[in-house]
């Protein structure tokens, strides 16, 4: 058995925020205290229009991953309707579809991607005539399905939201991930590639999808014609945010050089992405148990948690059959650094 013989640097746990970033969020910081704003103003259309710029679509920025799950669920009208929901990834997609008041059918994965399976997915489709879908990147690339499962929701009047609590910095062929589907959910959680702690961003293309994002987040305001609770971000979440997502490809880059470098040589039973696609490297995957690692991506398949007797090989042989390498984020030593001074990396 392998063990998860990273470099002990890359091993070492760290939030994704990089030491140069301190001045200038203490200065925005001061910006919004000296501002007597501290939530509904500037910051939070700067962190909006620099999300945006990264993303290229636009985006609505939330308290929380959940919030703007909400907030899209809601828009597709899913109360009482069937939602797919693949069963490879973590509760909180398919709670916020329940919570919404949907019934949940779940979807098996592909081994290969850990992502939604696009043939289980026609056939759930066909068979349970969803209202909506989730399609969840697991682990930092896009899900290879995505553009066959995205032409087939449009296709068949399926709304579909992307869960892309993971995929900060993922793109195929240049597109970026949230711009598959009719709206797309970022988590700013404290593990993630980039955070505010906690957080979440909503991107979509669509401007009917995005108003109702903004008034689901305030209680419905103006019109109160959206029947939305408070999911707002404060202006010093925002200030926060707004540093991250300027330095995200500079972490995603650092990220992929150290894999390159150091774990790819040691992992050939790792994770393969297609031509042209970037991973944000949120989880390196390898297709191993290895006896020291961050674990699995998730250790059970959500239809295991529930109680649900559906039939899901793929999901439940991923479960038992990867580990994640850790990989994190140290800029003071560079990408390239440990192995050269290590000579040999450590086991
Ligand atoms: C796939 C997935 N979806 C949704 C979430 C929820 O995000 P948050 O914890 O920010 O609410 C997570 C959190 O880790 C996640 O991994």
């Amino acid at each position: 058995m392998t063990t998860a013989s990273a470099i002990p640097e890359l091993a070492q746990f760290t939030i994704g925020f990089d030491q140069r970033d301190r001045a200038p969020l203490h200065a925005l910081i001061d910006e919004v205290l000296d501002s007597n704003r501290w939530s509904e103003a500037s910051m939070t259309d700067r962190f909006e229009a620099a999300w945006e710029g990264w993303n290229q679509a636009p985006a609505v920025a939330l308290s929380s991953w959940a919030g703007g799950a909400l907030a899209a669920l809601h828009y597709a009208g899913v109360h009482g309707a069937t939602v797919l929901c693949p069963s490879n990834t973590f509760m909180a997609t398919p709670l916020a579809a329940i919570h919404a008041g949907a019934k949940v059918e779940f979807v098996d994965c592909n081994r290969e991607d850990l992502c939604i399976s696009f043939a289980d997915f026609e056939a759930k489709a066909n068979r349970h005539k969803p209202r909506a879908a989730f399609l969840v990147h697991i682990g930092g690339h896009i899900a290879f399905d995505a553009q066959r499962i995205a032409e087939y929701c449009a296709a068949n009047d399926i709304f579909l939201i992307e869960d892309c609590a993971h995929a900060h910095g993922a793109s195929w062929n240049g597109r970026k991930a949230g711009t598959y589907g009719d709206a797309g959910i970022y988590s700013l959680y404290a593990t993630k590639t980039i955070s505010t702690g906690e957080g979440g961003v909503l991107v979509s293309k669509r401007p009917e999808v995005l108003d109702h994002a903004r008034a689901f987040r305030n209680y419905g305001k103006p019109s109160f014609e959206v029947q939305g609770l408070n999911f707002r971000m404060s202006e010093l979440t925002a200030a926060l945010g707004l540093v991250q997502i300027e330095r995200l490809p500079e972490i995603v880059a650092w990220k992929n050089e150290a894999a390159r470098e150091h774990l790819d040589p040691r992992y050939p039973s790792r994770l393969e992405l297609p031509g042209g696609m970037v991973s944000g490297l949120y989880k390196y995957i390898v297709f191993d148990w290895l006896e020291r690692s961050t674990g699995r991506v998730y250790d059970q398949p959500c239809h295991r948690i529930m109680g649900s007797d559906a039939e899901l090989p793929n999901s439940d042989w991923v479960a038992r059959n990867h580990s994640c390498v850790p990989l994190y984020y140290h800029p003071e030593t560079g990408p390239g650094e440990p192995a050269s001074r290590d000579g040999e990396a450590a086991s």
